[in-house]
């Protein structure tokens, strides 16, 4: 029995959404809490200090919600504040986050031998994706470059003409990703401009679906999470009656919850 209490996700705009959509495609039975920190984003141009205070508190406001479960659908919150989003979380409540996840899962496949990375500054900057990488897949190669123009462009709405493709071009210049065989779009606003990396990219080259790899992983939580769900049963009567107390017992026992509910 599925619980009810709702998926928790935060990002800082609107690049969140792309994991919410697999999350919901996936999971179509579960109730989604989004939170985006409009205010504050763009969290790859801030110090990893404020992107953990930012997504603490978001975490807390998600967890006294009634959250069951935290997709931090965010890169730079992944890679730079995890821990605290995690002390935040408390003991009872599973944080997922965009990096192990995708590595993993990269290690699991053949042909990922050259990896390339493109992100915020933020989340280059960590280098949590190489050392992710170097901990479960020591034979791959990651190449990684910060592109920070990109995920603002974005946000500002320019995902469908021809900006994105010209900031990718002038970040791609330089060639560095010409013998990779995979590209993990490290930051959750990609995907929005997924078709522009991959023109930009050699023949070839696998373009890791990010949101699906989170949205499988939250169901795999989900499942080893569950708890046996009790059931609650109420019965309630305008007029409660010895006759229906009697027949109410008759079919269902004496342990059960029967009120009175007057309409005003
Ligand atoms: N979508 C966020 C990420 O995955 C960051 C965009 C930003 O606020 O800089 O890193």
């Amino acid at each position: 029995m599925i619980e009810r209490r709702p998926i928790g996700i935060f990002d800082s705009g609107i690049g969140g959404l792309t994991v919410a959509r697999a999350i919901y495609d996936l999971l179509p039975n579960e109730s989604l809490l989004y939170f985006g920190d409009t205010a504050h984003l763009p969290y790859g141009e801030k110090s990893p200090e404020l992107i953990r205070r930012y997504s603490s508190r978001i975490t807390q406001h998600l967890v006294e919600s009634g959250c069951k479960a935290i997709v931090v659908a965010c890169n730079s919150a992944s890679s730079n504040a995890i821990g605290a989003i995690v002390k935040a979380a408390g003991p009872n409540v599973p944080v997922i986050d965009m990096v192990t996840p995708v590595i993993r899962s990269i290690s699991a496949e053949d042909g990922c031998q050259s990896v390339g990375l493109i992100g915020t500054r933020a989340t280059i900057a960590s280098g949590l994706y190489g050392e992710t990488m170097n901990q479960l897949n020591a034979n791959s190669t990651l190449v990684s470059r910060a592109t920070p123009l990109l995920a603002s462009a974005i946000e500002e709405g320019f995902f469908n003409d021809s900006i994105p493709g010209a900031v990718l071009e002038a970040y791609f210049a330089d060639d560095s990703f010409n013998n990779i065989d995979s590209m993990i779009l490290g930051c959750t606003h990609y995907p929005l401009v997924r078709e522009n990396v991959q023109a930009l990219l050699p023949k070839g080259v696998k373009v890791i679906d990010s949101p699906k790899i989170i949205a499988q992983e939250l169901k795999r939580v989900l499942t080893e999470n569950s708890r046996p769900y009790t059931p609650e049963h109420k019965f309630q009567v305008s007029d409660l009656t010895e006759n229906f107390i009697f027949s109410a017992h008759y079919f269902f026992g004496s342990d059960i919850n029967l009120e009175e509910v007057s309409f005003s």
